[in-house]
């Protein structure tokens, strides 16, 4: 096979840190080549020196055997070098044509700026048909699941003629059904010669669609290997330079009484209609059910993030009224959500402000104790930081996760709502995680966890309540509860109103 891209010895500094000390990869024409490495490796430092974002302090840039001197993003996409990234860069208030087309639309007469856009959509159709997703070019981005989204951006890619496509972590958020779609569509374009660079920590899908994969650990070249002769575990070494024997190691704590009693709520919106549940000092109760059935409305209801139209929830058995965050807090309940960069983080603040903003209900600062408590979450989770000044936003992805646990550990709450609490998490820190839910719970703390990774569900959790249409549709004890299961209460409601039905849950 030939060789279309290698990267040797790539150097790269940032003030503080050594983020890439002499990386190599090589990718062939046709090849989908996992780069593997935990939170913070320098994976996707390592594809924005590719990308022409950053530039290398060391190493060099061969494309097709010629040496490249000088890539900026322009320079980047001239040469086929084309992104889909985690969090999509589309425009959504333009057609899908015009975010495939974008700054390269066909003219009819460019002086006076007139578009053909019966090319424009004649050629984006072209190409959606193509690739069999059944997306209409003539569509607004923002009318799109998701996964659609994504398609969108792998159809700009091939609009623009691309060789080599970096998908980093491309099914974090896309449901079952979706990564099949994903993987159909990467298949395809390999046997067109489009070489993949695939970044995932779902070792699952790297054995499923990978050739051969590059491992990295903290922003060391560790090596390169041939997926098919190597183990899960031996990916697992590499990247964490220890075995993981484990990684569910959920402890057992006997449930005490009911800390948490939600009767027949409702939201004002509609979302959640009569749901109710309970939750026992020391449990993790799992939560799951499809993209759209109303797990993360459900919490928010009881985090008053969202306003409750009727119903009750009572609180170690006494009834408490939630009307906004500030009481779900005050009553010692705090939600760590989903989306971490809008929801979870201040990305322009700091590590330390970020940790601490949870104590900033105190007219006057304490600074020292605000460092302190920093430091000893940084230890705890081990969040990879150069200091406690760094901005969060610059942090990897899998970091920034942590600095939101820590936020909500430092509040002494009694119950943790956790949505997707691994998302985008490596192998290592994953077991990290569940580790520090065992802690809580043996502290006595309770967890809700909504999860659509099913191992996680299964592995963590005391009890699951499945959701459908924004109902409660099942309770499953751990000893009876299975895929099958969840998958039937999941999608019980049969009727889904014509809305098209999504499995978030990754089923492995
Ligand atoms: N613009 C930047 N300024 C300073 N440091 C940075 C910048 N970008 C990345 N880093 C640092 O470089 C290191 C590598 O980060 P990178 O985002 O490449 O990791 P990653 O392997 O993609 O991790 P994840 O799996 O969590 O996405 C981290 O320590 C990160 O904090
Ligand atoms: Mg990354």
């Amino acid at each position: 096979m030939k060789e279309f891209l290698k990267m040797e010895n790539i150097h790269k500094r940032f003030p503080g840190v050594y983020a890439l000390k002499g990386i190599n990869i090589s990718v062939n024409k046709g090849e989908v080549h996992a780069l593997l490495g935990e939170n913070g490796a320098g994976k996707s430092t390592l594809m924005k020196v590719l990308g022409g974002v950053h530039k290398q302090d060391e190493g060099s840039i061969y494309i097709n055997g010629e040496k490249i001197d000088f890539i900026d993003p322009k320079k980047a996409t001239e040469l086929g070098i084309a992104f889909v990234h985690q969090e999509l860069n589309l425009a959504e208030s333009l057609t899908v044509a015009e975010n495939m087309y974008m700054g390269r639309l066909p003219y009819k007469n460019e002086l006076l700026g007139i578009v053909d856009y019966k090319k424009l959509y004649k050629d984006a159709n072209e190409i959606l048909e193509e690739l069999g997703v059944n997306i209409n070019a003539n569509n607004l981005v923002s009318e799109l699941p998701t996964a659609k989204k994504q398609m969108i951006e792998i159809a700009k890619s091939i609009s623009q003629k691309a060789k080599v496509i970096i998908f980093d972590e491309p099914t974090t958020s896309l449901a079952n059904n979706d990564v099949e779609t994903l993987f159909r569509v990467i298949n395809k374009l390999k046997n067109d010669g489009v070489s993949i660079i695939y970044i995932s920590h779902r070792l699952k899908e790297i054995f499923e669609i990978c050739d051969r994969a590059t491992i990295m650990r903290d922003g060391a070249y560790i090596g390169c290997c041939d997926v098919k002769e190597v183990s899960q575990k031996d990916l697992i070494k590499m990247m964490v330079g220890r075995e993981l024997n484990d990684l569910f190691p959920k402890v057992t704590v006997t449930p005490g009484d009911i800390v948490l009693e939600c009767k027949n709520i409702e939201s004002a919106n509609g979302e959640i209609k009569n749901a109710s549940f309970n939750l026992r000092k020391g449990e993790i109760i799992g939560i799951s059910g499809l993209v759209g059935s109303g797990r993360t409305e459900l919490v928010r209801l009881i985090f008053g993030a969202d306003k409750m139209s009727s119903g009750s929830i009572a609180i170690n058995g006494k009834q408490v009224t939630i009307r906004n965050p500030i009481d779900a807090i005050n009553n010692k309940i705090c939600l760590i959500t989903e989306d971490r960069k809008k929801q979870g983080l201040c990305l322009p603040l700091s590590v330390e402000d970020n940790i601490t903003m949870t104590m900033l209900n105190k007219s006057i600062l304490d600074k020292k104790k605000m460092k302190e408590i920093s430091i000893k979450y940084k230890d705890l989770l081990k969040i990879k930081t150069h200091n406690l000044e760094t901005i969060a936003g610059t942090l990897s992805g899998g970091n920034q996760q942590k600095i939101v646990i820590a936020k909500w550990l430092n509040t002494n709450s009694d119950i943790f709502i956790f949505d997707e609490p691994t998302k985008g998490i490596d192998v290592g820190a994953k077991s990290e995680i569940y580790n520090l839910m065992n802690d809580l719970v043996k502290e006595g703390k309770s967890i809700i966890m909504i999860s659509s990774e099913m191992p996680e569900l299964l592995g963590m959790s005391d009890r699951v309540y499945v959701m459908c249409e924004g109902r409660i549709t099942g309770e499953l004890k751990k000893d009876d509860c299975t895929q099958e299961k969840i998958m039937e209460l999941a999608t019980i409601g049969g009727s889904l109103n014509g809305k098209e039905v999504e499995f978030k849950a990754v089923i492995s």
